[in-house]
C-alpha cells in the first residue's frame, strides 16, 4: 500500500466528502502520541522556517473572513454529517441526572451544523445553542428546518472576543461540544475561548472535545512555507490548523478550571482503495468537567 502523497488541500480535513472514493476506517485508541518513522521525523525537523510575522498578523486579522469565504465556496457540501455513535450518546446519557432531563448543549464553532442536526434528529429532549464566527455558516444553520426556536438557537460569535453570555444565560449549559474548532484558533487565544465557554457552562458541566491530534497525516503533509509555529499550520485558503498533543490540551483546560476525565488519541487508517493509499489519521478526543467550587470546599 502506498504511503501518503500530496493530495488537494480539501482532503486535509478528516471528515470531508471525497466523491465516491471508498474508505475503510480502522480505529484504535491510545494514550501516547503516534510514533513517527525516521523519514517523517526528518521531514518535520527540516521544516523549520516560519511564515513571516507580517503574514501571520494578516491571517489572524482575516481569520473570520477566510472561514466565511470557505463557506461561500463550499456552502454545506464540505463536511460530512457527524453521526453520533452509541458511545457518544452514552456520554450524553451520563450527563443527565434523570432519563427524561432536557439537556442544554452548546456547539461552539458549529459550522453549518453537521454535528448538531444529526443530534437534533435523534435526541428529542435536547436544546442546542449553536454559534460560529462565519455569518454565512450561521445563516445555513438557521435555514435548516430542524433549527426551530423551541429546539435550537443559532448566533454569530467570535469565541475569543464576544461574550457568550450575550446569547446564552450564564451557567445554564450542561454540555459544550468543541468539534474541530479549537484547532482553527490561534494557540495564544485558545484560553480566551475556553474561558468564554466556561462562563455559560454549569459547574460540573462537561466539554466533549474532538480535534486534530499530533502527527496526523494532515500535519505531515503541509508543504514548506505553511508553518506558523509549533504544530500550527496554514492551509492554502488561509484557514489555520493546530495539531493537539494530549499534554497541551490537558494543560489548557486545567489552567482554565476544568478537570480532565479522559483524553485519548484516536488512530485511524483511512484506506482509499481506488487510489491505493493508506493514510494515518490522528485525532484527540477528550472529556473535561468544569470544577464545581462548592464541592472543593
Ligand atoms: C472545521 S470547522 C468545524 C465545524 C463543526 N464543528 C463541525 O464539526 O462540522 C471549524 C469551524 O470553527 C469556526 N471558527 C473558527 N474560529 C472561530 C472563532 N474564533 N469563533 C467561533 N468560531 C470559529 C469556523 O468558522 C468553522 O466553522
Amino acid at each position: 500500500m502506498a504511503l501518503s502523497r500530496n493530495v488537494p488541500n480539501k482532503e486535509q480535513d478528516v471528515d470531508v466528502k471525497d466523491g465516491d472514493a471508498p474508505r475503510v476506517p480502522r480505529q484504535s485508541c491510545t494514550s501516547t502520541a503516534r510514533v513517527l518513522t525516521q523519514e517523517e521525523l526528518d521531514r518535520l525537523r527540516s521544516d523549520r522556517a516560519l511564515v513571516s510575522e507580517f503574514k501571520q498578523v494578516k491571517l489572524e486579522k482575516e481569520a473570520q473572513r477566510n472561514w466565511d469565504l470557505f463557506y461561500k465556496r463550499n456552502t454545506t457540501n464540505f463536511f460530512k454529517d457527524r453521526h453520533w455513535t452509541t458511545r457518544e450518546f452514552e456520554e450524553l446519557k451520563a450527563c443527565r441526572e434523570f432519563a427524561s432531563q432536557r439537556l442544554v448543549l452548546l456547539e461552539a464553532g458549529c459550522g453549518v451544523g453537521n454535528c448538531i442536526f444529526p443530534l437534533l434528529e435523534d435526541d428529542r429532549s435536547i436544546f442546542v445553542y449553536a454559534c460560529d464566527f462565519s455569518p454565512r455558516a450561521v445563516d445555513f444553520v438557521k435555514q435548516n428546518p430542524l433549527c426551530c426556536p423551541e429546539r435550537c438557537c443559532a448566533f454569530q460569535c467570535d469565541l475569543t472576543k464576544d461574550d457568550l453570555r450575550e446569547n446564552v444565560p450564564e451557567g445554564s449549559v450542561d454540555v459544550v461540544t468543541l468539534i474541530f474548532v479549537l484547532s482553527a484558533i490561534h494557540p495564544d487565544k485558545m484560553k480566551l475561548a475556553v474561558q468564554n465557554i466556561s462562563r455559560v457552562l454549569k459547574p460540573g458541566g462537561i466539554v466533549l472535545f474532538r480535534d486534530y491530534g499530533l502527527y496526523d497525516h494532515a500535519m505531515l503533509r503541509f508543504k514548506a512555507g505553511s508553518k506558523l509555529g509549533d504544530n500550527f499550520y496554514v492551509r492554502q485558503d488561509g484557514t489555520r490548523s493546530y495539531f493537539f498533543s494530549k499534554e497541551f490540551l490537558n494543560q489548557l483546560f486545567e489552567e482554565t478550571g476544568f478537570q480532565s476525565v479522559a483524553t485519548d488519541y484516536v488512530l485511524r487508517e483511512t484506506v482509499n482503495k481506488k487510489e491505493g493509499l493508506c493514510v494515518p489519521r490522528v485525532f484527540l478526543q477528550s472529556k473535561f468537567t468544569k470544577i464545581n467550587p462548592s464541592q472543593n470546599s
